[in-house]
């Protein structure tokens, strides 16, 4: 039997978003785009779009598909790009949103991608940091939460396509 625990109620969620909706405006114009990586952030920018405009941005709205091949948990986990953006990046201030930092692959794979694309400056911002899993050399520009290395579902984030419904962040215990 799977252990569900809350580690994050959405009242604690909702504050948190708040301010980092504030944090974020001020690093970036108006017409921002927002770059969320699917499917975890998807409840996550829903929130921090609406958080931006209410600090007064009007931001476009786009989704990056990316998959963890083999292992994300081992140094040869390597990400694919599954679904690509429908807008030009070309001379865009970008906000990059995801749900977790874990080793930092799928950021730094998702940053460089927009970079690639002549994005003019990608700002990074990620709920949930695990930052003892790192296994490659880059961090978030604004972290939501900071976590040990525990597995997190909820708000977005799932455990095999579960638990992502769930309007709090809670830890599993993995299945014995
Ligand atoms: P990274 O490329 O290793 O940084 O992995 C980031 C991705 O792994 C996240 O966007 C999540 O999709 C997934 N991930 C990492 N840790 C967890 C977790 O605790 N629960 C669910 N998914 C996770
Ligand atoms: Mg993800």
């Amino acid at each position: 039997m799977t252990v569900v625990r809350t580690l994050f109620d959405e009242a604690e969620i909702a504050r948190r978003v708040e301010q980092l909706g504030g944090e974020v405006a001020a690093m970036l114009p108006k017409d921002a785009a927002v770059v969320g990586l699917l499917k975890g952030s998807f409840v996550f920018v829903a929130d921090l779009a609406r958080a931006l405009a209410r600090s007064g941005l009007t931001p476009s709205i786009e989704f990056l598909k990316l998959s963890s091949y083999g292992a994300a948990r081992t140094s040869s986990g390597e990400v694919r790009l599954v679904s690509d953006l429908t807008a030009d990046m070309a001379g865009r201030q970008v906000l990059l949103a995801d749900d977790i930092v874990d080793t930092g692959r799928t950021l730094a794979f998702a940053r460089s991608l927009l970079l690639g694309r002549g994005a003019e400056r990608v700002v990074t911002c990620a709920l949930i940091d695990k930052p003892s899993r790192r296994e490659v050399d880059i961090n978030a520009d604004v972290v939501g939460f900071t976590v040990p290395d525990v597995f997190v579902v909820g708000y977005g984030i799932d455990h095999a396509e579960r638990y992502r419904y769930l309007p709090y962040i809670a830890t599993i215990d993995p299945d014995p």
